[in-house]
């Protein structure tokens, strides 16, 4: 078999199918030959970016957010081959977590893109015109954060106490840390924003849930022998991913959306209508992926000096 030539391979590959390996070799005489923009799609791609106003920095806007999508969609793309792995190792968990945590790292970094990237005067404009949509509504963040941690820690705190694992998926949804940026902080009610990201996600994000509830990055580090989960190096790879998405992205966006949110004469607010600031700081939302990956005191000082970061372990943690 090692010998043997790819033509030989094909057609036992195609023999075994049941199929005449010289209907698709014919088929190749007239196949056209590959190019980088049909593989890339480039043509696709490039004409996805529609402004709504004529504000030239608007494109800014639009292109970065495209970026970030992607690199969502690359990273639910890693996740997803821990979740599914059989056997998984050390190895593999451990490498995936570092590609997906490059990727954060990307968007953390270039978030200056935004807070630097844009006239102020413009997106003062451009802005009012986008109202209600809000990058909150960005449904691969959501399904990121799904994907990554137990359910009970996506809950807001308030209500961890309510919510176990025989709780429908549906009450959990409602309670989850970000319902509270879409309510009416005095009447409850619901905002625009977060009705309509229902009404188009929430029914495919109840199945994600189910999905991960098991699967998610936190439940398949359980599921390594004891042994493997105080990996040294996979236990610093959790890490390192859970501070960069948590602390460090919630940062480098705050401090970017502050920029324009303060600016002027009055106060903006938020296209979405959140009481923002509280709402986006680490030290009070508190979303932490791997709690038990981290000190006692790392826990309460989290969100806090998070410039510093974080220090690397030299000696793995015991997990209970
Ligand atoms: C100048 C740029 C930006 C500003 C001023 C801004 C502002 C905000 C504000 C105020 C919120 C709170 C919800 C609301 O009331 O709308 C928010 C949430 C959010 N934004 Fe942005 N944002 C910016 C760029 C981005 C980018 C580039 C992304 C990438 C997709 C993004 C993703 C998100 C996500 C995922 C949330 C929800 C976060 C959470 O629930 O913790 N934002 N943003």
């Amino acid at each position: 078999m090692a010998n043997e030539l790819p033509i030989d391979q094909l057609k036992e590959k195609f023999d075994a199918l049941g199929q005449d390996i010289n209907v698709p070799l014919q088929g190749l005489l007239y196949a056209k030959p590959l190019t980088y923009w049909d593989y890339i799609q480039t043509d696709a791609l490039l004409n996805l970016q529609t402004q709504r106003t004529t504000q030239p920095d608007e494109m800014v806007f639009i292109l970065y957010h495209q970026v970030n999508e992607l690199l969502f969609k690359m990273i639910l793309w890693e996740i997803d081959q821990v979740a599914t792995k059989e056997n998984l190792s050390t190895e593999f968990f451990a490498a995936r977590l570092g590609r997906i945590s490059r990727y954060f790292d990307m968007l953390t970094s270039s978030f200056e893109i935004m807070g630097d990237g844009m006239e102020i005067e413009q997106y003062m404009k451009f802005r009012n015109a986008l109202a209600p949509a809000s990058g909150f509504q960005s449904a691969q963040y959501r399904l990121i954060e799904f994907a990554s941690t137990e359910l009970i820690n996506l809950i807001d705190a308030r209500f961890r106490e309510t919510i176990d694992r025989n709780t429908p998926f549906e009450h959990a949804y409602d309670h989850l840390y970000w319902q509270a940026a879409g309510k009416d902080h005095k009447t409850g009610k619901k905002s625009t924003l977060i009705k309509l990201f229902e009404e188009r996600y929430m029914d495919d994000f109840i199945v994600f849930m189910q999905k991960y509830n098991t699967t998610n990055m936190w439940s398949r580090f359980k599921s390594l022998p004891e042994a493997d989960q105080q990996d040294l190096s996979l236990q610093n790879a959790m890490r390192h991913y859970d501070h960069t998405v948590n602390v460090s992205w919630v940062m480098a966006h705050l401090n970017a959306a502050s920029k324009y949110l303060e600016s002027g004469k009055k106060k903006a607010e938020a296209t979405g209508g959140s009481d923002w600031k509280k709402y986006m700081h680490p030290k009070y939302q508190r979303r932490i992926f791997f709690p038990k990956l981290w000190s006692h005191e790392e826990l309460q000082n989290w969100g806090i000096n998070n410039l510093e970061g974080y220090a690397t372990l030299t000696s793995p943690m015991s997990i209970k």
